[in-house]
């Protein structure tokens, strides 16, 4: 399945297929310098089939984990486009998860005012969410993703093929993002994955879904200027529990933990049996005044106000702004449950 991501001159198509990694000349253009991003997590055998179907590679690995979402590594992108003389007309290829595609996007997207760049994600929640609409991105003075832009891939192919090497608490992780979109945008989303008898099963439904709805969503509002709000649904809260757990939580963990605070009591409850059946976490051990502290020096922080998604229903959302008070309360009344 292919699906066209709309944005004027920045369209671009998502590829859809398993199998699709062993057949990249079909949608990619290789013919030309391609400098391979990835992490030393990814399983080898991916990394060599990328490798052996382009003619003049250059392969960089970083250590997994989003430590490597850095300055430091994305100037030694940088410096290894330079070093290997690639023009604006040569190729960054992601390949990996969100981690990879986030650090290589924001260095393509500045080396000589932007360069082409095609993600193959790797992990479900690249799949279900990074490695579409643009938003690229490292970490900064511990916070996540502070340095970044909007940079959309000139391509992305999805081989769900890749899901089957990846741990079960990866894969739940990425689960997580699904179950987000789900809670905020698609009640039939949700109910799949509750009602699932066999994840694995269900897993190119639940991808495509989730595609097609964050499509729909950045189509109308590229940069998040309103509408894409609500896909940070979850976020405000777990980015602060992502940059104090210091690489022990995934993001899709702190994610589901972060959605927990900015929900109605009833559909709490059933959104929280359904973290559970995927052994996802549902409480942080961090206090509210530390969690607050982080949040108000995010990028997401505007003034003494910040503007959340919040789910009174599930498939339903609303933009709030709270007062940093008014979420904290938020905070600390979840935490006594
Ligand atoms: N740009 C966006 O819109 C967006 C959206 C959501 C999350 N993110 C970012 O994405 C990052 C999280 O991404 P992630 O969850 O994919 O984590 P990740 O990229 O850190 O990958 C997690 C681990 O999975 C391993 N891995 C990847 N593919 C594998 C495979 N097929 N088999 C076995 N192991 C594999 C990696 O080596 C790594 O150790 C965070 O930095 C987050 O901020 C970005």
């Amino acid at each position: 399945m292919i699906l066209k991501m709309e944005l004027g001159p920045s369209s671009y198509d998502i590829v859809v297929e398993r199998g699709s990694l062993g057949k990249l000349k079909t949608y990619l253009e290789l013919q030309r310098k391609v400098l391979v991003v990835t992490d030393d997590g990814i399983p080898e055998k991916y990394v060599k089939s990328v490798l052996s179907q382009c003619n003049d590679a250059v392969l960089l690995t970083f250590p997994h984990g989003d430590k490597s979402k850095s300055l430091t590594n994305y100037e030694k992108i940088l410096s290894t486009l330079v070093d290997n003389s690639f023009s604006r007309s040569d190729v960054v290829i992601a390949l990996g998860g969100g981690m990879v595609s986030d650090l290589a996007g924001f260095a393509a997207s500045s080396y000589m005012r932007g360069m082409d760049f095609y993600i193959i994600p790797t992990t479900l929640l690249s799949q279900v969410d990074a490695s579409i609409g643009g938003k690229v991105a490292v970490n900064f003075k511990g916070y996540k993703n502070l340095v970044g832009a909007f940079y959309q891939p000139k391509k992305v192919v999805i081989d769900l093929d890749t899901l089957k090497t990846l741990d079960e608490r990866l894969f739940n992780e990425g689960l997580a993002e699904a179950i987000k979109v789900g809670t905020t945008n698609s009640l039939s989303l949700f109910e799949l994955i509750e009602k699932s008898e066999n994840i694995h099963e269900d897993i190119d439904k639940i991808v495509t879904m989730s595609l097609m709805i964050k499509k729909s969503i950045v189509e109308k509002d590229e940069k998040e200027s309103w509408l894409r709000q609500t896909l940070n649904y979850g976020h405000t809260v777990g980015h602060a529990i992502e940059s104090l757990s210091e690489g022990k939580l995934y993001h899709g963990e702190c994610v589901s933990i972060g959605m927990l605070y900015l929900i109605s009591d009833d559909s709490r409850d059933r959104l929280k049996k359904v973290l559970v059946k995927y052994n996802l976490p549902t409480i942080d051990q961090f206090a509210s005044e530390e969690l607050i502290q982080v949040i108000t020096h995010d990028k997401k922080a505007k003034d003494e106000t910040v503007t959340v998604c919040y789910v009174e229903e599930i498939g339903k959302n609303k933009l709030k702004r709270l007062s940093v008070s008014e979420l904290k309360k938020l905070i600390e009344e979840y935490k006594k449950i």
